[in-house]
């Protein structure tokens, strides 16, 4: 099928906007153009709130860490007022990186170049070159390190790189995600024990479609996963997800699955029976267990190169187990055999986009279908 001249034509469309059963899947192009991909950006990832990290991980004050995020590097630190704040991670002299490292404790934060040097709540306390200035003029200068907007719920940090004024609150943004996610799975209480980061050879739709639907995990999943059946909670905000109930952590083997860690204390409703799925749109997977809560963050370098960012967090009560050394080697052999298995089958996909014709939704696959939907309101409203 060969791509046309002019891509944001709704009508080009319709097809996907049908009801599931009559729908066909989205064009190749929308997984491989970069006029595309800039159009998302543009409409879906600059105006989100993004997650940027836990709480827990930056517990005292002068702990941080550091991310890029859309492209951006950015620098989440805890002030000695205990605020949660982050700043672009650049220096206001000449706009070098302020900190390196990925994470750590400081007391103040210095740029190597030329030292300048800013208090852990970002204000500029040092610039040589400038000896002679009192602090009320260095204050003046109006050079203290640059504030991204962000919020903390629930224990997750959120970060906002577009226009505040014209992008929704972020409790706006995450909508009923809190109360009937979050807080009943006791996403504050979960520690962060293993995070890394790498780039697929993918578009970033493809990684978050196959969160959302079953059909694929009894054929990529065979060995980890197995068939898990799942329904649809009810979700206002900017955010999807589907629900597997069972008594078992999801989060081992099949064979393995009554051996894991106990419960999180505090967990209610649907959270102490079952696991939640969720896609804090537009690309921020995060499953939150009755034992553990991980997360895969997708966020496009290009077209056809996605960011992937994994982490696995215990409650601090799990980690404290004298067995958790042990026990946790089995949910990291179980997490990372299915992040590897959806990473193959991703970029695998991708190799066979370009000039396919478009395909269909089975029953299993009505969330993708109405992501999908959700996808085709950002880019195309915006025309
Ligand atoms: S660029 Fe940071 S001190 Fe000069
Ligand atoms: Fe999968």
């Amino acid at each position: 099928m060969r791509k046309p001249d002019d891509i944001f034509e709704p009508s080009l469309y319709t097809a996907t906007r049908r009801p599931r059963e009559q729908a066909e899947t989205l064009p190749h192009w929308v997984y491989t153009d970069e006029a595309w991909f800039e159009r998302e950006m543009d409409t879906m990832f600059r105006p989100a709130w993004h997650f940027a990290g836990l709480a827990t991980s930056v517990p005292n004050p002068g702990d941080f860490f550091t991310l890029r995020l859309l492209d951006e590097p950015l620098l989440v630190v805890r002030g000695d007022d205990r605020q949660v704040r982050v700043f672009r991670n650049s220096c206001r002299h000449r706009g070098a990186l302020v900190q390196e490292q990925a994470a750590g404790t400081c007391r103040g934060l210095r740029c190597p170049y030329h030292s300048w040097t800013y208090s852990i709540e970002g204000v500029l306390k040092h610039a040589p070159g400038l000896e002679g200035y009192s602090r009320d003029e260095l204050a003046g200068l109006g050079k203290d390190l640059l504030k991204v907007p962000s919020g903390v719920r629930e224990g997750l940090i959120f970060v906002h790189l577009g226009d505040p004024a014209t992008s929704p609150t972020l409790d706006a943004y995450l909508g009923n995600y809190l109360s009937s996610v979050a807080a009943p799975h006791q996403t504050a209480q979960m520690v962060a024990v293993q995070q890394r980061e790498y780039v697929l050879e993918s578009n970033w739709k493809l990684y978050v479609e196959v969160d959302m639907e079953t059909l694929h995990t009894k054929h990529i999943h065979r060995g980890s996963i197995g068939e898990q059946p799942v329904t649809v909670p009810a979700s206002e905000g900017n955010w999807i997800g589907v629900y597997h109930e069972s008594p078992d952590t999801p989060a081992l083997h099949p064979g393995e699955r009554q051996s894991g860690f106990p419960h999180t204390q505090g967990l209610t409703g649907p959270a102490a029976k079952g696991a939640h799925f969720s896609i804090l749109l537009p690309g921020f997977f995060l499953v939150t267990a009755q034992d553990v809560m991980w997360w895969i963050h997708k966020i496009p370098d290009s077209a056809t190169h996605t960011r992937v960012r994994v982490g696995y967090s215990f409650p601090a009560s799990t980690i404290e187990r004298d067995d958790f050394d042990e026990v946790s080697k089995r949910y990291y052999k179980r997490l990372n055999q299915v992040v590897e298995e959806d990473d193959w089958i991703t970029e695998y996909q991708q190799k066979g986009l370009r000039g396919s014709a478009p395909g269909c939704y089975v029953p299993e696959e009505h969330v993708v279908h109405r992501l999908d939907n959700w996808i085709l309101d950002q880019v195309l409203d915006a025309r």
